[in-house]
């Protein structure tokens, strides 16, 4: 009796769920862009592995997280800023046909003291160039006023030389999805990429409601992946009653919740309005919890060891670097040679790197 009763509840799950993709499929417009969770779950292990800080393993694509559904991919710069502690990679994944773009989130010593200081960002920079557009100031320099950006357009102008005009992917988690959602709008204005996907996890709000429209004009294929209570999308936060003067999200979020019973649970992806704040997604529920912040689709989306910028390199490896003044670091690799090329170069000590 108990084990029939067990059927009719999966059974009754089951429907649940074709019910509810279904709908989705209902809801996609015609040529908005369509959710690939295939995808997602592909970018989110390369937001995991830019976390990594033994940069020998993340640069040779190594890793205990450079794995998986990552396999095969192709190194091409990580970036360093040691002095404002933010890393970076750019590389090429064949199998994506995609430059593939990752920024790291913070690696301060106390997450919970990074998400508290979040409650008071003011929106205090004029987006350049548009008028009514507000943004956090913080977020911005961190991509725009850092060594980041500089080596990045270096690398992606050397990568699309390279392959070709493939299609450009940018990701990040957290403070990493803020500045992926930065670059992914300065490709696209200012350096005419055409074909650029972002997707973000667990990403704060940046700017205003005319910044949120601007980016959604020029950045359309954009996916911002929310998880259950994670409270880093609640923040710095949006005020409904003073519309103008509040943070906004740009669409399209897709929000990840879990529905089901004791060991039968499931996780549905709910693709959400294209205003940006739909009222029926993550802003259904309290954001209060880290622990869904670090945490997509099972995959974890920190630094492995807590603490503060740490990096680990061994003098192998040195031969691809360069060090400049404010004690940056970028790695960059040729990309006529492979990847196997590479890592038996650096294992072997040899020095005739690009
Ligand atoms: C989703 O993305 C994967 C990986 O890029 C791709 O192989 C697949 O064709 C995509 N699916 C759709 C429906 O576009
Ligand atoms: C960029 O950084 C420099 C040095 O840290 C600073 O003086 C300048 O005001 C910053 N500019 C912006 C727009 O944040």
């Amino acid at each position: 009796m108990e084990r029939f009763r067990w059927l009719k509840v999966v059974a009754f799950l089951w429907l649940f769920l074709f019910a509810l993709c279904g709908a989705r499929e209902i809801r996609v417009k015609d040529n908005a862009p369509v959710y690939n969770h295939t995808l997602a779950k592909i970018l989110v292990e390369y937001a995991s592995a830019v976390y990594m800080s033994d940069l020998t393993e993340l640069f040779t694509w190594t890793c205990s997280r450079c794995n998986d559904l990552t396999k095969g991919f192709e190194m091409l710069e990580l970036i360093v800023d040691i002095q404002h502690c933010l890393q970076a990679f750019v590389g090429v994944a064949k199998d994506l046909n995609a430059i593939v773009i990752a920024f790291r989130g913070t690696q301060e010593n106390s997450i919970q003291n990074w998400i508290e200081d979040l409650f008071w960002k003011q929106l205090d920079l004029n987006y350049p160039g548009l008028p009514d557009a507000m943004v956090h100031h913080g977020f911005y320099s961190a991509y725009h006023n850092t060594t980041i950006r500089h080596c990045l357009l270096k690398a992606i102008k050397k990568a699309t030389k390279f392959y070709g005009n493939v299609n450009i992917m940018v990701t990040g988690h957290s403070m990493g999805g803020a500045m992926a959602s930065f670059c992914a709008l300065d490709l696209a204005v200012n350096h005419g990429v055409k074909n650029i996907q972002l997707m973000t996890f667990g990403q704060p709000r940046i700017g205003n409601a005319a910044f949120a429209a601007y980016f959604s004009e020029h950045v359309p294929n954009t996916f911002r992946i929310t998880h259950e209570h994670d409270l880093v999308p609640h923040l710095p936060p949006y005020y409904y009653y003073f519309p103008q003067k509040t943070y906004h999200h740009f669409p399209r979020e897709v929000w990840l919740y879990n529905i089901g019973l004791g060991s039968l649970v499931y996780t549905i992806e709910r693709v959400c309005d294209s205003s940006g704040e739909d009222p029926s997604c993550s802003r259904s529920v309290a954001g209060n919890s880290v622990a869904d912040h670090l945490s997509y689709f099972g995959v974890e989306l920190a630094a492995e060891t807590s603490g503060s910028c740490r990096i680990v390199m061994d003098s192998l490896i040195a031969n691809y670097g360069a060090v400049d003044l404010g004690g940056n670091l970028v790695l960059s690799r040729d990309p006529a040679t492979s990847m196997l090329e590479l890592n038996s170069q650096i294992r072997s000590g040899s020095t005739s790197a690009s």
